[in-house]
C-alpha cells in the first residue's frame, strides 16, 4: 500500500460495502476513499470520503467515472443481486424466469468485467494495486451439491470465469496488479436477511469482521495472488 492509498469501493450503501469505507477509515488514516451510490445516497460523511452516483451496469457511466481518477490503489466492487422486491432465488428448474436471470447477469457479472475494463488504466502502477471482486462459494461448480439459486449461482460462477480471464491478461499488461475473488462467507446484510435463520448463529458474521478480513487479505496479496478465489480466512475455494 503507498503511504496515503486511494481506496475506490464500488456500492459504498450496501452492507459489506460500507463497513468496508468504516474499516479502511479505521486501518489507513491517510486513506482516501472513493465511492459509489445507486438508489439512495448515503449519510456516511466524512472529510476522506467522497461519493460518486453509479449504475455500474451503464458502461457510459463507467467509462466517465474511470474518467475522473488517474492513479487508484485499490478497487473492490462490492455490488450484488442476490433477491429483488418482487423476486427470490429460485429453489427449483421451474421457477426460472428469464428477466430474473438477466438481471442475476447484469448486477453479477458485468459490473465487474466493465470496471476492469475502464479502471485497468488507473490500476498500472510501478507498485502493488489490487482489484477485488466480491463473488460466492455457491458460484463454485466443484462445490455445487444442494442445487437450487440457478441464476445467482449461474451470475458468479461466470464472474469467477471472466475475472480469471481478466487475470491472465493482467499477467502481461498490468502485471502490479493483484486480482482476486472474494468469498465473504454469510454476512449480516440486506442480501442474506431472507436466508439467516438456517444458518447457525456464530458462523453470520457481522460486516466488520468480513470488511476487515478483505483488507488483511489486500495487505498480504501481491501480483503473484492473482487470479484467486478465496473466502475470508485467505482459503482458496475450488472453481
Ligand atoms: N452478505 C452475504 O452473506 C454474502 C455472501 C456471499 C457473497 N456476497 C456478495 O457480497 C457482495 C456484497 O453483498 P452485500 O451483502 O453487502 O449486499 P447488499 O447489502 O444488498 O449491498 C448490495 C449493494 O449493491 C448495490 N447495487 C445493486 N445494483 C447496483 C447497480 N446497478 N449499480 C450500483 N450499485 C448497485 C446496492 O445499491 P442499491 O440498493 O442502491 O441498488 C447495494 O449498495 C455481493 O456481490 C454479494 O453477492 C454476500
Amino acid at each position: 500500500m503507498t503511504d496515503e492509498p486511494i481506496f475506490l469501493i464500488i456500492g459504498g450503501t450496501g452492507g459489506i460495502g460500507q463497513a468496508l469505507i468504516e474499516q479502511c477509515l479505521q486501518r489507513y488514516p491517510t486513506a482516501t476513499v472513493h465511492t459509489t451510490w445507486h438508489q439512495q445516497p448515503s449519510s456516511l460523511e466524512h472529510a476522506r470520503v467522497h461519493w460518486h452516483a453509479l449504475d455500474v451496469t451503464s458502461e457510459d457511466a463507467v467509462a466517465a467515472l474511470a474518467q475522473q481518477f488517474d492513479h487508484i490503489d485499490c478497487l473492490i466492487n462490492a455490488v450484488g443481486l442476490l433477491h429483488d422486491g418482487d423476486q427470490q432465488p429460485e429453489k427449483a428448474l421451474r421457477q426460472v424466469d428469464p428477466d430474473f436471470f438477466v438481471a442475476n447477469i447484469r448486477a453479477n457479472t458485468l459490473p465487474s468485467i466493465l470496471l476492469a475494463k475502464h479502471f485497468a488504466r488507473s490500476l498500472k502502477s510501478t507498485t502493488t494495486s489490487h482489484f477485488v471482486a466480491l463473488s460466492a462459494r455457491v458460484g463454485s461448480i466443484d462445490d455445487n451439491r444442494l442445487g437450487g439459486w440457478l441464476s445467482y449461482r449461474s451470475s458468479k460462477a461466470a464472474l469467477n470465469m471472466a475475472m480469471k480471464t481478466v487475470a491472465i491478461e493482467w499477467q502481461r499488461s498490468n502485471k502490479h496488479c493483484c486480482l482476486f475473488l472474494f468469498h465473504p462467507g454469510t454476512t449480516d446484510t440486506a442480501l442474506s436477511k431472507p436466508f439467516q435463520a438456517r444458518v447457525p448463529e456464530q458462523q453470520l458474521q457481522s460486516p466488520a469482521f468480513t470488511a476487515e478480513a478483505l483488507l488483511n487479505l489486500i495487505d498480504r496479496y501481491g501480483p503473484e495472488d492473482s487470479g484467486r478465489f478465496v473466502d475470508y480466512a485467505g482459503r482458496d475455494i475450488r472453481w
